[in-house]
């Protein structure tokens, strides 16, 4: 239950993203304003950054009803006119992983997107026939791990497009904060800098470490999180002085060590830290890029001399 209550509801609720909110408070009012459904929304970025919790609070400030689902919970182009069929004038369609739905049902979400209707086809052989069905007005709120993976024509009916970034560290220093008002965990402003530090501009991690500190200090301390009980649990966790964890830390070394730092193919490096491509792309990758230990090349991946530095090791490229 405190989970629940952990996700903000409103805009003036909800930390950092402030371009976002600017843009979202407007865009809102103006729908509201108007009586009219809000255009759709496409939510972006990196996994942890707030895309589901964004989705509730545009559908709270709205005043309207939200329904979530995903792009692989929806199979055929028939689930989704079920769902779409539920749907009340005005309220908010959340379609996490968008860009995995399948192609059959995509097709299906352009008229619906576009003009509120969709065409069925009823029955097979010689019976079957198309059927035109109206929807009210709704809004859909798709979120992604990257836009690209998008088809054009999926993109382009999306009015609003919000990329969401990675969090300063004040933002998470506030969010940590929170979270452990939240939680009831007692928490000096050193000991929230520290976790928000190492949290790869990250809420989700943030709030994930600020609980297994908690577990550190309550156990190996007085219950107090400062940013000392931070140091020691996070190095039992193996969350470096950079916020890198142990699969970062792999797939740099693994780099460094088997491949002289790079190029390397992704798929390559995948099966040589046994993680899925996917996870490597969409997880690791982007906070890797932003903070500047791995550059892409068309030739693969790279290590950074600021990664043979930070791990101890002798630049050796040029
Ligand atoms: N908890 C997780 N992310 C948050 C955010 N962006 N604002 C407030 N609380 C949060």
């Amino acid at each position: 239950l405190a989970e629940r209550t952990l996700r903000p509801q409103y805009l003036a609720q909800y930390i950092g993203q402030d371009k976002i909110k600017e843009q979202l408070d407007i865009f809102i009012k103006a729908a509201k304003l108007r009586e009219e459904s809000l255009d759709h929304v496409l939510l972006f970025g990196p996994p942890g950054l707030g895309k589901t919790t964004m989705a509730f609070v545009i559908a709270n400030e709205l005043g309207v009803n939200i329904k979530q689902t995903s792009g692989p919970a929806i199979e055929k182009a028939g689930d989704l006119v079920a769902i779409l069929n539920e749907l009340e004038a005005g309220d908010v369609l959340f379609i996490d992983e968008i860009h995995r739905l399948p192609m059959a049902v995509e097709e299906v979400l352009y008229s619906a997107m576009e003009d509120f209707y969709i065409d069925i086809m009823i029955g097979g052989g010689d019976a079957s026939r198309s059927v035109h069905l109206e929807l009210p007005p709704f809004t859909l709120i798709g979120a992604t791990t990257r836009a690209g993976m998008l088809s054009n024509p999926l993109r382009a009916r999306f009015g609003i497009n919000a990329h969401m970034a990675y969090y300063d560290i004040d933002d998470l220093t506030e969010i940590v904060t929170r979270t452990a008002d939240i939680f009831d965990v007692e928490i000096t402003g050193d000991g929230a800098h520290e976790i928000a530090r190492r949290s790869r501009g990250t809420p989700r991690i943030a709030n994930r470490l600020l609980k297994r500190v908690r577990d550190f200090a309550q156990i190996k301390g007085t219950g107090l999180v400062d940013d000392e009980v931070t140091r020691k649990a996070l190095l039992m966790l193996d969350v470096d002085a950079s916020g890198l964890d142990y699969v970062d830390q792999k797939i740099i070394k693994t780099m460094i060590e088997m491949y002289r730092g790079g190029p390397v193919g992704l798929g390559t490096l995948a099966v040589n830290i046994s993680e899925e491509r996917e996870t490597l792309e969409d997880m690791y990758e982007p906070y890797l890029i932003q903070s500047g230990f791995l550059i892409r090349t068309r030739q693969g991946r790279c290590a950074t001399a600021k990664a043979y530095e930070h791990f101890g090791y002798e630049y050796t490229g040029d």
